[in-house]
């Protein structure tokens, strides 16, 4: 079988070449198809970006509005996906729900995608970001046990996120722009991270030529996990737990740091960015802007604040290089805008939906094999076999 090389974890191995995202750990770097995500985040509109992500290059602005119509044609979802709503209980897990509605598209859009054929393609890019969006922000009315919205195709993609989370039939609904702005910002930081679980996961699901909802739908069960996206949801959680104990942010810290003790501390330190996370220098400023604009007071900021300096000052963080990342402050911005928290990694898998769509085309257009790693064997030689019965 030849000589095999392990690496739990693919800490040292990469999966694929791509040209997606440049990432440099080490300085902080982070480009989509080559442009830095400071500028796009202070540039950009998220579909926008959405459409660099996956087709390379930047829309003109006629591409762009062509987009948005296409995707547009899109946004009414299938009447029976109702009954597979209904049939959840009301306390289920939004990115459970997230994560079984989306494979069900896959039996509503039976027709596997030719990747070859551009015009397919387009079209089922066009119509993934479009239910995709819808049915991420039904999981939040079914918790609620409020009427499903439909999309309103007279406003932009992010509003109408809004729209379909809080509009009630009873009144007349208009996003705030501050939020939307904000929104718009932390969707474009969300959309790509090259090969992080969920993508890989996205990658190695389609590899065996399973269509685009069903590897997706992978991909937000692997996004779930709380060292992965569902980061974001227990960073409040844990601010919430501190705050509830009293606020001693040391004893903590102190906690983080026992290595007897499972507790982490999250939205702290990160794979691959061992100075600083780039993507939470820029989500920190607009946490500042929002949260002065809205004019939010919440103890469980300053309790996020004096965590935060604990941390940057701590030997124990220093020096394994643990900073504070994305989800370290992507919490604190949704709780400021009303999102609840059960939905926050939901949040997380609409903006890295263009990402796990880019990836996938990647990965069919280049042809590339089946994933299939290998393993070291570690359990018993050939046994006789005696029945224990
Ligand atoms: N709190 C306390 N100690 C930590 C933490 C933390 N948050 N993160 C890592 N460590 C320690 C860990 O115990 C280990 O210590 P030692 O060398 O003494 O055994 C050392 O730092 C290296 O950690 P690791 O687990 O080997 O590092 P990793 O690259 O496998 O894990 C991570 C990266 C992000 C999973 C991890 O830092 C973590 O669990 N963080 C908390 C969860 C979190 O915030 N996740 C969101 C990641 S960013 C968004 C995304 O990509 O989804």
């Amino acid at each position: 079988t030849g000589f095999i090389t392990l690496d739990p974890g693919y800490k040292n191995s990469g999966s694929c070449t791509s040209e997606i995202t440049f990432l440099d750990g080490e300085l902080g770097i982070l480009r989509y198809r080559g442009y830095s995500i400071e500028d796009l985040a202070e540039q950009a509109s998220f579909p926008e970006v959405s459409y660099l992500l996956i087709f390379g290059e930047l829309p003109t602005a006629q591409q762009l509005a062509q987009f948005d119509a296409d995707i547009k044609k899109h946004t009414l979802v299938n009447e029976e996906m109702k009954n597979i709503i209904d049939g959840f209980p009301k306390t289920a897990h939004p990115m459970g729900v997230l994560s079984a509605l989306t494979s069900a598209l896959t039996a509503f859009n039976p027709k596997s995608v030719n990747v070859e054929n551009e015009k397919e393609m387009y079209d089922a890019v066009c119509k993934t970001i479009a239910k995709f969006l819808v049915i991420a922000t039904w999981t939040y009315r079914k918790t609620m046990g409020y009427p499903l919205n439909y999309y309103d195709n007279t406003i932009g993609y992010v509003e109408n996120f809004m729209q379909l989370m809080f509009k009630l039939p009873t009144g007349p609904y208009a996003a705030n722009p501050i939020v939307v702005n904000a929104l718009d910002k932390l969707f474009i930081l969300h959309g790509d991270h090259e090969q992080n679980c969920s993508t890989s996961t996205v990658r190695m699901v389609g590899s065996s030529h399973a269509g685009l909802f069903a590897s997706i739908s992978a991909g937000v069960s692997a996004l779930w996990g709380p060292l992965h996206g569902g980061a974001n949801q227990a960073v409040l959680e844990m601010l919430e737990e501190i705050n509830k104990d009293g606020g001693d942010t040391d004893k903590f810290m102190a906690k983080a740091k026992d290595k007897n003790d499972p507790f982490r501390l999250m939205g702290f330190g990160h794979r691959v960015y061992k100075n600083f996370d780039p993507r939470a220098r820029i989500i920190k400023k607009a946490a500042d802007e929002v949260l002065n604009t809205l004019g939010v007071d919440d103890p469980i900021l300053a309790i996020a604040k004096k965590l935060e300096a604990a941390a940057l000052e701590d030997e124990y963080f220093k020096s394994r290089s643990l900073y504070p990342n994305v989800d370290f402050y992507s919490g604190i911005i949704y709780r400021a805008l009303g999102i609840p928290t059960d939905m926050f990694t939901v949040m997380f898998a609409i903006g890295r939906l263009p990402g796990w769509i880019a990836q996938w085309k990647e990965m069919r257009e280049n042809k590339e094999p089946i994933g299939r790693p290998r393993q070291i064997y570690t359990g018993h030689p050939l046994r006789e076999f005696k029945s224990n019965k």
